[in-house]
């Protein structure tokens, strides 16, 4: 999780960014950078690794170079006397490896402008291309240094830098959070947010502002902030701030004021964890892709998917991260959300790898004496690491000769150190018992693990035409686009309310899906439940006929998946058998579907997404809802009664 600061104000700019990224490290990163402004200009240092590296560097240019003893006192900024400006960055990599000439902040090329982003830019490449056509030379791998070069570009035809700066991010695709400086404009910092991927907070302080990814970073300074939404830039001045839409128009936002208290910090803007969680899944799924994907080749490389080397039986891997053993098959064991997460992977490792695919419940795994030999795969998937059942599927295999991974969010727990392979959801802290993000993480982990098992396979399968290594790099392709299309689902949406106002006071909900989405019907179900205490089923939408729909009449709401994908046509005809029998359809369906609208009596659409990204997308939808209605009942949502998140006991 990448982590930004701005300072602009009378303090000291470089103490108050390396305090401020020093208080995100717990969100992890691999190299760090901070640019601040001196009487000759922007002066950045980098390094890879730990913030203390990158003091280290600093300390060390300071006695080189003089200019680096401005750093640490108050210098004057022409314009502005007495003031100090500096941005500063935590970087996770997505482009390009983990680098110094790939940490931020990126310059232009003349080191006028400087520019830390956390997201994916889904057009960096087409960007680079005219840039470099216009003479722009790159000096790393990274999406974000397009930015400094198309802003220079824009102010080299005449623009004043603000309106560079927004005309640049206004070319952006995805999710993004951007932060800028230029020596030509030297008091001011421009600030904003595109989508999801990454939230922009700033601290209103008298005469200086203050300019974050998250709030911990900067609640020391000023408990009064404002946040800004997808679509929205700031040109933060020390004793002045102004919001507009990227077209221009100006934004009236009314501050925040955050209690000092930690919890209430990392809550930020949101009214619960959970909700707070939901909205941060753009963001999450870009962590969860870090370094994993090339997306320009849409290669998945095996080693960053934590896979560990491991000798004896249950080594899949050789030093060099190429696949010894092509797991047989794989079992994977899990509980609650986690489980409905390994049935879409079963999708998608089976589709993608065609490695065959079993899903078990962790509590009843052990107990059925399950058909396990050498060779084969156990796969816990877990986000806390220390769910006693799955931990006990894990070992049942260990026990009987399979090869044991997990697919786990909690960094040291038990899962991983059980395991000899590990992929890391990367969703961050997820304090609302109910799991949101760590459910989307997961499926994207299986994603790529089912492309990575393609594109390793050996030979042989490759010969047998069972695998599919081309199709999965262009399938690990489209997964660039998914931060964005996450975000569209995330925009303000008054539906959520209406349905909650309208259905909260049901006793029973139905959920319907089919083919991948079918497990989608289940974890909605499961989310409603869980928090909002109203009875739920979720079902394989053509089970429907074989006994719940003995359930249906004019009081009960049906939720039914029904995007454009391979069962489309199918869910179609399920949906006209509920309403023959007077139930209520909630559809959850493909933007643009004109059809549906006329079918169903409620709809939610999703972005058009290639069918395996689907459930993905469609799982929000259901998060949103089971939010609003337990939010309207006025339950605990973020501890609901009897539940724990991590459930330690058999
Ligand atoms: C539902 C939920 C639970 C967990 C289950 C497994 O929102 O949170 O159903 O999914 O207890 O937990 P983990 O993933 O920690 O093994």
């Amino acid at each position: 999780m990448c982590g930004i600061i701005g300072y602009i104000g009378p303090r000291n700019a470089t103490s108050i960014i390396l305090n401020g990224l020093r208080r995100l490290e717990y969100r992890g990163y691999d190299s760090a950078g901070i640019a601040v402004l001196g009487a000759r200009g922007i002066h950045v240092e980098r390094a890879v690794g730990k913030l203390s590296n990158l003091e280290l560097r600093m300390q060390n240019s300071e006695s080189a170079r003089p200019p680096l003893s401005i750093l640490n006192s108050q210098f004057p900024i022409p314009n502005s006397p007495g003031f100090s400006i500096g941005i500063g960055h935590t970087r996770w990599a997505t482009h390009g490896g983990v680098t110094e000439n790939n940490a931020h902040p990126h310059l232009n090329e003349a080191g006028t402008i400087a520019v830390i982003q956390n997201g994916i830019i889904e057009n960096f490449i087409e960007l680079k291309h005219e840039l470099q056509a216009e003479g722009a030379r790159f000096r790393s791998e990274t999406d974000t240094e397009v930015i400094p070069h198309l802003v220079d570009l824009y102010m080299r035809s005449g623009m004043s830098f603000t309106r560079a700066a927004f005309a640049a991010i206004g070319r952006l695709q995805g999710s993004n959070a951007v932060v800028l400086m230029c020596s030509q404009e030297p008091d001011k910092l421009i600030a904003a947010r595109l989508g999801n991927a990454g939230g922009i907070v700033i601290g209103i302080g008298p005469g200086e502002k203050f300019v974050a990814s998250d709030a911990p970073g900067i609640v020391e300074h000023t408990r009064t902030v404002i946040f800004l939404d997808d679509g929205e830039a700031a040109i933060v001045q020390a004793d002045h701030l102004e919001v507009r839409r990227l077209n221009g128009a100006p934004v009236e936002k009314s501050p925040h004021v955050i209690a000092w208290d930690p919890v209430s910090a990392e809550k930020g803007e949101y009214r619960h964890f959970m909700q707070k969680e939901i909205f941060e899944q753009a963001r999450a799924v870009t962590d969860t892709l870090r370094g994993r994907v090339n997306f320009e080749t849409g290669e998945v490389t095996l080693e960053n998917l934590e896979l560990r080397v491991e000798n004896g039986e249950s080594s899949f891997l050789n030093s060099q991260f190429s696949i010894l053993n092509f797991p047989k098959r794989i079992h994977t064991v899990a509980c609650g959300t986690s489980k409905h997460a390994g049935l879409i992977g079963k999708f998608l490792i089976e589709r993608i790898a065609r490695v065959p695919v079993e899903v078990d419940y962790g509590s009843e795994y052990r107990y059925r004496d399950p058909l396990i030999e050498a060779g084969m795969v156990v796969l816990g998937i877990t986000q806390s690491g220390e769910t006693a059942d799955t931990l006990a599927a894990m070992s049942t295999g260990r026990e009987r000769g399979a090869g044991v991974w997990t697919i786990v969010n909690a960094i040291g727990s038990q899962a991983e150190r059980m395991a000899n392979g590990v992929i890391h959801m990367r969703a961050g802290p997820e304090i609302g018992v109910c799991s949101t993000k760590t459910f989307v993480t997961s499926i994207v982990d299986q994603y790529l693990l089912a492309c990575a098992l393609a594109q390793h396979a050996p030979q042989a399968s490759d010969a047998s035409g069972e695998a599919q290594p081309a199709a999965s790099y262009a399938l690990a392709r489209e997964l660039a686009h998914l931060p964005g299309l996450i975000s569209q689902l995330l925009a303000p949406d008054p539906i959520y309310e209406e349905l909650a106002n309208r259905f909260h006071d049901r006793r029973h909900f139905l959920f319907l899906g089919r083919g991948m989405n079918y497990p989608i019907a289940l974890e909605g179900a499961l989310k409603l439940k869980e928090i909002s205490y109203i009875h739920a089923e979720g079902y394989p939408a053509g089970e429907m006929k074989h006994g719940p729909i003995a359930l249906i009449d004019e009081t009960m709401p049906v939720v039914c998946v029904a995007v454009k994908d391979s069962v489309y046509d199918k869910m179609i005809s399920q949906i006209e058998q509920v309403k023959a029998r007077s139930g209520i359809v909630i559809a959850i369906a493909t933007e643009g579907d004109d059809f549906i609208q006329r079918k169903a009596d409620y709809v939610i659409t999703v972005p058009p997404a290639p069918e395996l990204l689907t459930p993905v997308l469609t799982a929000i939808p259901m998060q949103r809802l089971a939010y609003e209605t337990a939010v309207r009942l006025g339950c605990d949502v973020d501890q609901p009664r009897n539940l724990a998140k991590s459930v330690t006991v058999e």
